[in-house]
């Protein structure tokens, strides 16, 4: 399993010190979530800051877009040194424009799907897909409860990623925990991001640990 901490809950006072210290504790990924006050109600931050950021580590940026346009913003993301974007299926962009936005600039591609959307919503991009990102609850804030019933989608697109023969990771979001973990994991997912269970723990490098070690 790999372990994206989302730095949502870290201290931004310190933004920078805190994706090395995650960096250090052993993440695999970093987990950045773009909030636009429209397509979800809260604000968090963009692509210069993630520019200014990018030379903190080497581990990739993983850019998830909780924005109402991310055909707008994308190349500037990319431009910031994103590896993954990830953008919305529910947003009010055309997805196969903003997924060819963002091939032609190299980054690899993902869409996000909310808890009340379908994952048949994918399939039809499934086979330009680096990954999928199934919400486990609501986006817009960090520390609510993982939705458990979101499993069945993961299984779902598990077993058609596995029937067309393809590489495309699944990585879930929002309250992976270490009581919830194993149930993702055992669902099938490749990537687990975890915000309060990372940034809230008092040792990073534990929490960090002991999640993937549930997993097992
Ligand atoms: C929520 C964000 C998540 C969030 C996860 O909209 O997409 O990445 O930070 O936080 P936790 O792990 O605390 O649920
Ligand atoms: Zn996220």
């Amino acid at each position: 399993m790999l372990i994206a901490p989302s730095l949502l809950s870290c201290d931004f006072s310190v933004f920078r010190d805190e994706i090395i210290r995650v960096d250090q504790a052993g993440a695999d990924i970093m987990h950045l979530d773009v909030m636009d006050g429209h397509f979800v109600p809260n604000l968090t931050f963009g692509a210069p800051v993630i520019k200014k950021l990018r030379s903190a580590t080497e581990k990739p940026f993983d850019v998830h877009l909780m924005i109402s346009e991310p055909h707008r913003y994308a190349g500037d993301f990319a431009d910031a040194g994103a590896d993954i974007i990830s953008f919305h299926t529910e947003s009010d962009s055309d997805i196969d424009e903003t997924l060819k936005l963002i091939e032609a600039r190299g980054v690899k591609p993902a869409l996000a799907i909310k808890p009340g959307t379908s994952p048949a919503v994918v399939l039809p991009y499934l086979d330009r897909l680096y990954m999928v990102l199934v919400m486990t609850v609501e986006p817009g804030f960090g520390g609510q409860s993982f939705m458990p019933d979101m499993m069945d989608k993961v299984t779902y697109l598990r077993k058609e990623i596995a029937r067309r023969g393809l590489d495309t990771l699944i990585e879930v979001d929002g309250g992976i925990a270490k009581d919830t973990i194993a149930t993702a994991a055992n669902a099938g997912v490749d990537i687990c991001v975890a915000g309060t269970a990372v940034f809230g723990a008092p040792d990073a490098k534990e929490a960090i640990d002991e999640l993937r070690a549930l997993c097992e």
